[in-house]
């Protein structure tokens, strides 16, 4: 079994890695022998704080062992994605991979005889989704019924927050006047429609009022954040997302907790005071990086 996006899984199936996140917080002793003796690959293609981190204390806390690559100093850069996932699939347990294109994640995951965890691409990052549900299951006792409204760019945290959250019972709404192409799953966002819980709309006021919690993301993806090639669209972002930052103006009036993966773009997608506020969630959310990753190392290694 793989973790590339929900499609496989189903609201049970979350929720169970959701739970165990939960429990594995409460009780880490537990599970401190739990990969004893198992080895896990990390691959990364692009920057990362918290998906490296996490991954690797959680393997180191769970009694196994990760060993981190960088993308640019391995032989895949000169070889075929497949033939190197076979011979790294035969000396590893397991694979977290941070790849540029789902579809080399794809070609990753069908070569892979062990399981292969998206570590994000540029349509999906479920193992932010399982923190972000621990989260939120954390803060209201229960995910069922509980509105998310998610402010920003309409791109790969969002694509999996929206998948997660349709199949546990999450209300969202996404508040997301720019679409980022190479993010686009319209079956993913067919499916989530289906479920009567996905919604969207440009009311920013509106959408927060009820919410329980209200989250955003970078503007730009992180690939692209810091490249001149990329600095007019960039710039072309920040002047339409501007009237749809995270500040006390635009959540006058709401009660939500108020979330963001991380990295933080202060005083772009949200404003240095609300990172502050009493409100905010964020630090929290992102210590639980650490236990959705330990949740879904045990899930997909079959230790529960
Ligand atoms: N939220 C997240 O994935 O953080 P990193 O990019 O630092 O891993």
């Amino acid at each position: 079994m793989h973790l590339i996006n929900f499609k496989e899984l189903s609201g049970q199936q979350i929720m169970e890695i959701v739970n165990k996140g939960i429990e594995i917080k409460r009780n880490p002793e537990k599970y401190q022998d739990s990969l004893k003796g198992k080895t896990l690959a990390m691959i990364f293609q692009k920057t990362s704080t918290r998906t490296r981190v996490s991954f690797e204390v959680a393997m180191t806390q769970l009694g196994g062992h990760a060993i981190y690559m960088d993308w640019r100093a391995t032989n895949f850069t000169l070889a075929d994605i497949y033939d190197e996932t076979q011979y790294l699939s035969r000396n590893v347990d397991c694979i977290l991979a941070r790849l540029l294109k789902n579809s080399d994640l794809q070609i990753m995951a069908k070569a892979s005889r062990v399981p292969v965890i998206n570590g994000c691409d540029e349509k999906y990052h479920p193992t932010q989704a399982i923190a972000d549900l621990i989260t939120m299951k954390e803060k209201k006792g229960t995910l069922k019924n509980v509105k998310l409204v998610y402010v920003g760019i309409h791109n790969n945290v969002c694509n999996s927050l929206i998948e997660a959250c349709t199949k546990v019972g999450v209300e969202i709404t996404t508040v997301t006047p720019i679409f980022n192409e190479p993010s686009r799953d319209d079956e993913l966002l067919e499916e989530a429609r289906k479920t009567g819980l996905y919604k969207t709309t440009l009311d920013l006021k509106e959408a927060v009022r009820n919410a329980d919690f209200v989250y955003t993301d970078t503007w730009v993806d992180m690939e692209f954040f810091l490249d001149p090639k990329y600095a007019k669209e960039k710039e072309r972002r920040i002047k339409m997302m501007m009237p749809y930052q995270i500040n006390k103006e635009n959540l006058a009036g709401s009660n939500a907790w108020i979330m963001h993966d991380m990295p933080i773009h202060r005083g772009y997608e949200i404003s240095p005071e609300m990172i502050e506020d009493p409100r905010s969630i964020i630090y929290e959310q992102s210590e639980n990086r650490l236990y959705s990753a330990k949740a879904i190392l045990l899930k997909l290694l079959d230790k529960y």
